[in-house]
């Protein structure tokens, strides 16, 4: 066997292994939110974070997926505002130990016609990177708006700028200026955004503010 067919072949033990995995995490969740319901429990914070969990799991499972085949895209008629807010929620895990206050504000909405996994999936990646370039303490605004039959979303933040040189890099495949980063973020957005008909662009980039977009045709 050449070192091809070996990675191939453990691509899919791996993936095997995530997925019993991840099935074990969606029955507990499950369970946990059964007794929760049994005892009368009610938090927001735990629905919360039971629910975000469910579908990030949801999120793995799909993008596992991708492993078997390519273009492996399952779009449907989506609600742009509640796949927003739906990102937006998701991606508040991220703030832990920093200051970051999120505003997320979608001024009206229309169908989309998305791979709702992938388009969340897109969305999280955005916003992880406006927390990650916050140091301690700023601001995200998550704007949605529909006009002229496409929906934008604008995600800005008030954390370091991108140099102008850097500008055109961001999108490639690899490029990080993270210790810990992969330089695929963006990369991946860019290119699954791309494959449903939508653009994904950085706006512009200052001392004081970086924003990022999202357009797509409305259904
Ligand atoms: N909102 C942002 N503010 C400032 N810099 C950003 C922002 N978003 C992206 N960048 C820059 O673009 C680079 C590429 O982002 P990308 O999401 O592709 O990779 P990454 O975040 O470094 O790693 P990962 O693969 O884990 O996402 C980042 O390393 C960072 O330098
Ligand atoms: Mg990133």
């Amino acid at each position: 066997m050449n070192e091809t067919d070996i990675i191939k072949l453990q691509t899919r033990y791996v993936s095997h292994e995530i997925r019993n995995h991840i099935s074990i995490c969606e029955m507990y969740t499950e369970i946990l939110k059964k007794n929760l319901e049994k005892d009368g429990y009610k938090n927001n914070s735990v629905e919360n974070a039971l629910e975000c969990i469910k579908k990030s799991l949801k999120i793995i499972s799909t993008s596992l997926l991708d492993l078997k085949s390519v273009n492996n895209f399952a779009p449907q008629n989506c609600d742009f505002k509640t796949l927003s807010e739906e990102g937006a929620r998701l991606s508040d895990a991220y703030i832990q130990g920093k200051n970051i206050k999120i505003t997320c504000f979608i001024k009206n909405t229309a169908q989309i016609y998305v791979d709702e996994n992938k388009f969340l999936a897109c969305v999280v990646n955005i916003i992880k990177n406006a927390i990650e370039a916050i140091d301690i303490k700023g601001e995200i605004n998550i704007i949605g708006e529909v006009k002229d039959k496409f929906a934008h979303l604008r995600i800005s933040n008030n954390g370091k700028m991108i140099s102008k040189e850097k500008q055109k890099e961001i999108f490639e495949e690899g490029y990080t200026t993270k210790q810990t980063g992969s330089g695929l973020g963006l990369h991946i957005c860019k290119s699954n955004l791309q494959a449903q008909n939508a653009e994904l662009k950085l706006n512009k980039s200052t001392k004081s503010v970086t924003e990022f977009e999202i357009t797509i045709p409305v259904v």
